[in-house]
């Protein structure tokens, strides 16, 4: 119980001191740091999984507003339901029908306000004090922190260039860990930019029945499959097990904080109910905007510009490396998504604030653990950097290294 000292005076007020317990489990303020260098304009940015801004709609974004606002569209101004417009919905289920291969039903798909509100709303539903989650090592920061802040107990499985070794999950249950929640990012990794081998999805969704945990699929990297294809979601392959966290943020563009849960009915009711008290209800506006975009058939259309954008940077970013990087020095080849992922024969936290000195930002691996280890590590998100830097960033790096 907090007691406060007898009188308290401006000189003697601290008000960590009245921060909750659950403030201080270590879920930091890494994504804070990292948007931070994002918006420093002097830097060369590897460092945030930023979408480049030639993707967004601005002019199809300007001429949906204007339709809208002519036809006395209330709904997009209004209050909306906490699952989500009805019209959004059905569209959301149609784009998983058609890129899935199944339809959620209607009381298995709530709208969230981007895919951290879906991974927050599953901790918030699920994790009691002391709580195991199981996530990938290295894996998505923001997911850390989500399920950190509600004092649960992080543990990381490694993972390798087919995406999460469930062999050495199935051993760590086998030996006695008894998560509530699995979290992974099984296509195009943030951080490490691997996916999930088709082999490995049944397999994992075989372990979630057997020893009764909940698989959270984070599917923000999807669609963005260099060539357009994707192995069976893990929710289309187990959907009794599975709840999928998606995002507009990467295909269409962050400023609508719109996405998606989909899961068992009884899993959603309850993420519905967390989400009453957080923001009651997802953006009726980004809702329908995202809607309107979505049946005319624009996203697909985007879809195709952002991917051949991203894989040519994927591309000059890796031949970059082939050119400059010495010796002892190891990267991932995505075939899609935002990031490549650097083993390096230094310590990595060290070099990235070197980096900042040679005007590059990179985040250090470390930060993509529970644990803090990836010391020697590094994601370098080759997303949102004009080709030509790609190169002098490359250089400026490896001649540090
Ligand atoms: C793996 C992953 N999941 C979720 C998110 C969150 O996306 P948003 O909240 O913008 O939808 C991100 C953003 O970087 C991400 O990389």
């Amino acid at each position: 119980m907090y007691r406060s000292p007898m009188a308290v005076t401006p000189e003697t007020r601290t008000w960590e001191a009245l921060f909750a317990a659950r403030t201080r489990a270590g879920a930091g303020d890494g994504i804070a740091a990292i948007l931070g260098l994002v918006a420093n304009p002097e830097l060369i940015s590897f460092a945030g999984g930023f979408p480049d801004p030639l993707t967004f709609p601005a002019g199809r974004t300007a001429q949906l507003l204007a339709e809208l606002a002519e036809a006395g569209d209330n709904s997009a101004f209004q209050y909306a339901p906490t699952q989500g417009l009805a019209g959004t919905r059905d569209a959301l289920a149609s784009r998983l029908e058609a890129l899935q291969g199944a339809r959620p039903a209607d009381d298995e798909l709530v709208v969230t306000s981007g895919g951290i509100e879906a991974l927050e709303l599953v901790a918030k539903s699920f994790l009691d004090a002391g709580d195991t989650v199981v996530v990938e090592g290295p894996t998505y920061l923001g997911a850390i922190m989500a399920f950190r802040s509600f004092e649960s107990d992080v543990v990381a499985v490694p993972l390798d260039e087919d995406g999460l070794d469930v062999d050495a999950l199935a051993a760590t249950l086998a030996a006695g860990l008894r998560p509530k929640l699995l979290y992974t990012i099984p296509d195009h990794q943030n951080p490490a930019g691997v996916t999930l081998s088709a082999e490995r999805r049944g397999a994992l969704v075989e372990l979630a029945r057997r020893y009764g945990f909940l698989i959270v699929e984070d599917v923000a990297y999807r669609e963005l499959g260099f060539d357009g294809t994707a192995p069976a979601s893990l929710w289309s392959i187990g959907p009794d097990v599975v709840v999928q966290a998606g995002t507009t943020s990467k295909t269409f563009f962050p400023g609508v904080r719109l996405g998606w849960a989909a899961g068992p009915a009884e899993v959603v009711a309850q993420l519905v109910s967390a989400k009453q008290n957080t923001d009651q209800c997802s953006g009726a506006l980004g809702q329908r905007l995202f809607e309107e975009y979505a049946r005319r058939g624009w996203i697909d259309e985007q879809l195709e510009l952002s991917r051949a954008l991203y894989a040519r940077r994927c591309e000059r970013l890796l031949a970059a490396l082939e050119r400059t990087m010495p010796e002892g020095v190891e990267w991932t080849r995505p075939r899609g998504g935002f990031f490549s992922w650097l083993t390096l024969p230094v310590d990595a936290t060290e070099l990235a604030r070197r980096a900042v000195d040679a005007g590059v930002a990179v985040v250090p691996g470390a930060l993509f653990f529970p644990d803090g280890s990836g010391g020697g590590n590094m994601r370098l998100s080759f997303s949102n950097v004009d080709d030509e830097l790609i190169d002098v960033g490359v250089e400026r790096l490896a001649t540090l290294l």
